[in-house]
This record gives structure tokens, sequence and C-alpha cells, in this order.
């Protein structure tokens, strides 16, 4: 079952020309002709459509919020900042078939009573924006963006807007920071950016995979959308596996899809015939789930209850040779290098984690620290701006609990515990 890959393979995809004899822009023209801006929204609540970005929000419900006739404009942003570590899937789409980003942008913005839509791509897609610069021009030269497009009396503009390369602006409220021309520094939440965003008007920010899911869901149907997958989860994903698998990559499935089919049926197995260890299911900041978890299903509420999080679907596999310290200390050094530093338990809680990290891995690590590494992560969570915070504390936490013998022996052992790889 593919939908947002399906056509992937065709030649020329990128070229409007293409895209339009596979049926591109004809969700916008029903959009357009057939329904009112309401009616989207409806559509898209009924399809169960959530959020792929990480937090998992229904999207029609998220569209909702929007105060309509507050005199202010609305805008739309498409987060295309992917950075977090593990997740590779946004870019697929936008090298591959921005035509159907556009068209699931243009439809959503209709959906809003938008009339001016960014796209926020992150510094280092250089490829991507130039992809995307091309397909706007051709959107906008057939008449599917601009001033009242394809006769319909809708006007809309698009800007493609080059992020400098920070983690951070793919939070939401930082990306709104960003995009208003001032460091990428999240905001208090309330007021959602859905009341008071961009510009300090009602706002709507998205992920890229979850609007190239609208221009399918409007041409199918929210009933054919909604029979996909299971309730409360419906739809395909985009996983993105790494790490010790025989075949990494992009894996378009219904998230009735198991972690063991994922790595073993799709992804062809772990390397070198060795054993499982542990797996990120969502992007390196949800918690570690182990080896024994392998028969969760790769849905929001599963993955939720097996102890984790479904977030980005970036799946980092790791087999009996991986040092869970080294691992657990390489993606805290992440988060303190892209710590935005306006929160004390962020900016200094980041950096004391990666030390003690470090002075654990390389067999300095003293008693105890272990615990103030817990104390510290429990002070990390759940008490400050954004979640960048609490994305850097819950794999130590997790990883420190799951593993807690293995942490130990490097401690008192004052060295790695475990061989490397041959
Ligand atoms: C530190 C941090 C980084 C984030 N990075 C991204 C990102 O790169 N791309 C993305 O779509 N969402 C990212 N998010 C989530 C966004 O804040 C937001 O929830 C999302 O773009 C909403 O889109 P959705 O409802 O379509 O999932 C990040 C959140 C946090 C806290």
């Amino acid at each position: 079952m593919k939908i947002l890959t399906k056509n992937m393979h065709v030649p020329n995809l990128r070229e409007i020309g293409v895209y339009e004899s596979l049926g591109g822009y004809q969700g916008l023209r029903k959009s357009l002709r057939d329904c009112k801006p309401n009616d989207i929204i409806e559509i898209v609540k009924k399809s169960g459509l959530r959020g792929r970005g990480g937090a998992g929000f229904p999207t029609g419900v998220k569209w909702g919020f929007v105060p309509k006739n507050t005199g202010k404009p609305i805008y739309l942003c498409v987060n295309a900042d992917e950075s977090e570590p593990g997740t590779f899937k946004d870019r697929l789409v936008i090298e591959k078939d921005p035509h159907l980003l556009l068209e699931g942008t243009i439809i959503s913005a209709y959906a809003l009573d938008c009339h001016l839509a960014f796209i926020y791509i992150r510094g280092e897609f250089s490829y991507g924006a130039t992809v995307l610069e091309k397909a706007i021009e051709e959107a906008y030269s057939k008449g599917y963006l601009g001033k009242n497009i394809l006769g319909s009396g809708y006007d809309l503009d698009l800007i493609l807007h080059r992020g400098a390369g920070a983690y951070i602006c793919g939070e939401e409220t930082a990306l709104l920071e960003s995009l208003e021309g001032k460091r990428g520094h999240p905001r208090l939440k309330p007021p959602f950016p859905a009341v008071v965003g961009l510009y300090r008007c009602p706002t709507v920010i998205n992920n890229v995979e979850t609007l190239a899911n609208v221009p399918h869901i409007i041409n199918n149907g929210p009933e054919w959308y909604a029979a996909i997958g299971v309730e409360r989860n419906t739809g395909t994903r985009l996983y993105a596996v790494s790490g010790h698998v025989n075949k990494p990559g992009v894996y378009e499935l219904p998230m009735t899809v198991t972690l063991r089919e994922l790595i073993y049926d799709h992804c062809g197995g772990i390397r070198n015939g060795r054993r499982l260890k542990a797996v990120i299911p969502g992007g390196s900041s949800v918690p570690i789930l182990t080896a024994d978890r392998v028969d969760t299903r790769m849905d929001y509420d599963s993955v939720a209850k097996a102890g984790s999080m479904l977030g980005s679907a970036g799946v980092v596999v790791m087999d009996e040779s991986t040092c869970m310290v080294k691992a657990v200390r390489r993606i805290t050094r992440f988060y303190a290098e892209e710590s935005c530093g306006q929160c004390t338990q962020c900016r200094e809680g980041t950096e004391w984690l990666y030390q003690i990290l470090t002075r654990i891995e390389h067999g300095r690590g003293r008693a105890g620290e272990l615990e103030i590494l817990l104390d510290l992560c429990t002070q990390m969570k759940g008490r400050t701006i954004c979640p960048l915070s609490d994305a850097a504390a819950m794999p130590v936490e997790s990883y420190i609990k799951s593993f807690y013998d293995e942490f130990a022996a490097h401690i008192t052992q004052q060295r790695c515990v475990i061989l490397p790889a041959a």
C-alpha cells in the first residue's frame, strides 16, 4: 500500500507536466470546484490524519482552532526543517515529488482561508530548495499559484524560506521567530500559533509529510483514507530506517506494520546476522525500545503504550555490538550543540549530561553519577519553554533505565564493556 511514494519511480516526476499526467493537481481542481474551505477541514478531520512532524496532533482539528473573521491574515507554514537525527523522509518528498507537497499546501491554504503561505526549509537542504524553487515557478506559470487560481477567485502566494541550519527552528514557534527575521528562540505557549502566530496573526504549521497526504485524501475520500491502518492511526507512514539493518531507507507502510516486520521483512534483517539490541522508533529524542518490544505495532498509540513515541518515525536500529553509553553520549552531544540557550535547564542541562556521559564512556565515571544523570533528567523534563530540554533528557533517562547494568559496568570497570564490532 503506497500513497505518497507510489509515483516516485516515475522519471522526471519533478516536472509539472509529468506530475499532471499522473493525475496531479486534480485534488486542487476538485477542492476549488466542489468544496468550501470548511468542507475540506471536515474531510481532513474525517480522514483521521494526524501530524507527521512529531506530536501526532489531528490535522483537521488543528485547522479548526484557527479563528476566522478577525480581520487579520491567516498564514500557513510548511515545516520542512527535518533536523531530528534519524529522520530523512520529508527530504524524499521534497526532492522526488515536490508538486505533491505544493498541491497539498495549496489545498490546505484554501481550507484555512490563507492567502500567503511559507515553506521553511532547513539550510542544509540546498538541493531540495532548488527543486522546490523550480516547482513553485512552474506552479505559478500554470495558474496553480498567484491570483485567481484556476479561475476560482482564490489567491495564494507561496514563499520558500531557507533556514540557516538550526535544529531548534523545527520547533514551530522558533520557526516563526526565524521567519520573522529574529533568532530562533521558541515562544511560550499558550497562546498557540493557531491564534497568535506569525506576525501575531493566526498561523498553522504543518509538516511536509502531513500536507503531502491532503491531495490523496481529497481525491479518494476520507473514508478510503480512514480505512488504511487502524482507528486513530490512519493512513501510511514514511518510516526512515537507518542503523544496523541490511537495507536502510524510507519505507512507506500502513501503521499496522510491526517493528519486527519493518526490520526483518522490509529492511532485510540485521546486518552480519547479529542480534537486535534496541531501536529508536521515532527520531533520536524519543525513549529507546529494547529488543523484547520488537512485536510493537508502529502506530502512535502502540509505540506510546510500549513506552516510547512514534515521533517523526525515524527508526534507528542497533545491534548487539552497540555500546549504549556511546550511543546516548553521541545523541546528547547533538542536543547540547543545538540548544538555543534561552533557558537554563536546557542550556546547562544538555551540557552537563554530555560531560558526565563523556566521562563514563571514557572510563572516568564516578560512583553515583547514574543517579545524578537521572536526577538531572527529571529537572529537565516538562519544566521549560520548549521540548528540546525534554528531547535531550528522554533518551538519557530511558537508555540508563533500560541498560542500567551496562552503564554501571562502565563505571565499575572503568572501560567499555561491549566488544567492538568485528
Ligand atoms: C526541538 C523540536 C524540533 C522539531 N523539529 C521539527 C521538524 O524538523 N519538522 C517538523 O515537521 N516538526 C518538528 N517539530 C514539531 C513542530 O514543533 C510541530 O509540532 C510540527 O511541525 C507540526 O506539524 P504536524 O502537526 O503536521 O505534525 C519539532 C519540535 C521540537 C520541539
